[in-house]
């Protein structure tokens, strides 16, 4: 396998050990980072065809005075045991009947389980997260599988769920689950323990879109209804088969919606369009008086997803266009939305501090690439939204994942910590766990994995999980 398809292989090794680490690690840095993301496309007999629908395994790194320890375990779910017995019963995009059967199925069935989006924490719980509402606890210190949260109380629920949920100033986690039936509708909701819910809103909505986050700010949700939707009557029709994501259709003509939800009123106060585009992630968002200001990622269309199956991936045919960083500024009574450009570089995964979440931010960190992506991406850059500033960092032909900032306890500026990311070392074949300062972006540390961990997708930093 060429090194750089080596982020595709399927890891099946399941490790406990200490890091040798060069340079220094920040005495203050405690804690663990909780990663997650697709760990073997083949297993036995079963392969999956897209990128999403790797088997989930999540990653632990713990940083302490004793250096940092790493953990990695595939997640036991149903999907992951119909793997290892030689099926693949379908997701995203794999499949032909998969996560679409299951939708249909949804009351009478359990929804498809493979958790490899996102790691987060709800009330107490250690959740691997992805876009059905079907959650796998897990033990955060040993990665072990617990066991399915669903909830089933009596706020109105749907069949597919939205993989990331957002956290506003007051711990609360907002979400959103979209309902397909005779009415189709966005129910958000807001909750603090993963069985318990408050309803926000229900949207109505004709042709339900794909949205794989979404906008919160203290008194509002943004839903960014992208024309990438699918018309619940053909979804369901007697027959209907292929993997989910096939049935989603792009409508150039409706335009981009942005529905401005009032979390107080209940209701949606504003839904101004723009024109079509699609993405995966937002950065973040906040209120700037009476307009609210959306950080995200966009790309032309959804035509990105066709590029992510792993046939075209381990062939190193990658010529899509990557993301592009733009502010929306959405006037609820004036009914408006402006765009402009924030960085002209192509980036991946954005992230802002988690101290910054809903409330106003100046950095940006993603995964740079080039315009069209034509490599995987072989830096991490840190955008200044307010000069325009963009500071690199990259190691050769190495590849990297997404960055993610920890806030130095005590610190009062927002760029005073650490960004983490996991580097694929393309000649020594194993990744580094990389440390780099949050204000220079030099390096810091380095801590070397002993295996390469296939490109994932998206992790979070829990300080409460000490050694
Ligand atoms: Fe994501």
């Amino acid at each position: 396998m060429p090194p750089g398809n080596l982020g595709f292989h399927s890891l099946r090794e399941e490790r406990a050990c200490d890091l040798r680490v060069e340079g220094e690690v920040p005495g203050w840095l405690s804690g663990s980072l909780l990663r997650n993301g697709p760990g073997a496309f083949e297993m036995g007999e079963a392969a999956v065809d897209h990128w999403f629908d790797g088997l989930a395994m999540l990653h632990r790194f713990t940083f302490g005075d004793d250096g940092v320890a790493y953990r990695n375990r595939f997640l036991r779910t149903d999907a992951y045991a119909a793997a290892r017995a030689g099926r693949f019963d379908g997701g995203f995009a794999t499949g032909e009947a998969g996560l679409l059967a299951r939708l249909k199925r949804f009351l009478l069935d359990d929804p498809y389980d493979n958790a490899n989006v996102i790691a987060d924490r709800i009330g107490g719980e250690y959740l691997a997260l992805t876009e059905t509402p079907r959650w796998v606890a897990f033990d955060p210190e040993t990665l072990t599988t617990r066991g399915h949260v669903r909830y089933d109380g009596d706020a109105p629920t749907g069949q597919l769920a939205c993989a990331h949920l957002n956290r506003d100033p007051d711990g609360r986690a907002v979400n959103f689950e979209t309902r397909f039936g005779r009415t189709n509708y966005y129910h958000v909701y807001e909750m603090t323990d993963p069985r318990n819910r408050t309803p926000v809103a229900s949207v109505p909505v004709d042709e339900p879109a794909y949205m794989h986050s979404f906008g919160l700010t203290p008194n509002y949700v943004v839903l960014t209804e992208f024309p990438f939707v699918v018309d619940p009557l053909d979804f369901f029709k007697p027959g209907t088969r292929g993997p989910f994501v096939q049935h989603y259709e792009w409508k150039p003509d409706r335009g981009t919606r942005f529905l401005v939800i009032d979390r107080t009123a209940g209701e949606v106060v504003a839904d101004p369009r723009t024109d079509a585009f699609f993405g995966f992630h937002h950065a973040n968002a906040y209120e700037d008086g009476d307009v609210l200001v959306v950080d995200l990622e966009t790309v032309p269309g959804a035509a990105s997803i066709e590029t992510l199956y792993i046939d075209r991936l381990r062939a190193g045919d990658l010529d899509v266009f990557g993301g592009r960083l733009e502010r929306f500024r959405v006037d609820p009574a004036a009914g408006t939305v402006d765009r402009r450009t924030v960085y002209e570089g192509g980036t991946a995964l954005p992230t802002v501090s988690p101290a910054r979440w809903c409330r106003r931010h100046r950095y940006v960190y993603a995964q740079g690439t080039e315009q069209p992506v034509t490599e995987w991406p072989q830096r991490v850059v840190k955008i200044d939204v307010e000069t325009g500033r963009v500071v690199e960092f990259a190691d050769g032909d190495n590849h990297f994942g997404e960055p993610l900032f920890v806030p130095r306890p005590g610190g009062d500026a927002e760029d005073d910590g650490v960004v983490l990311t996991v580097m694929l070392d393309v000649a020594a074949e194993h990744s580094w766990l990389v440390v780099l300062d949050g204000q220079s972006f030099d390096e810091r540390a380095r801590a070397a994995v002993p295996h390469a961990i296939p490109f994932d997708f998206h992790g979070r930093f829990f300080p409460e999980l000490v050694p």
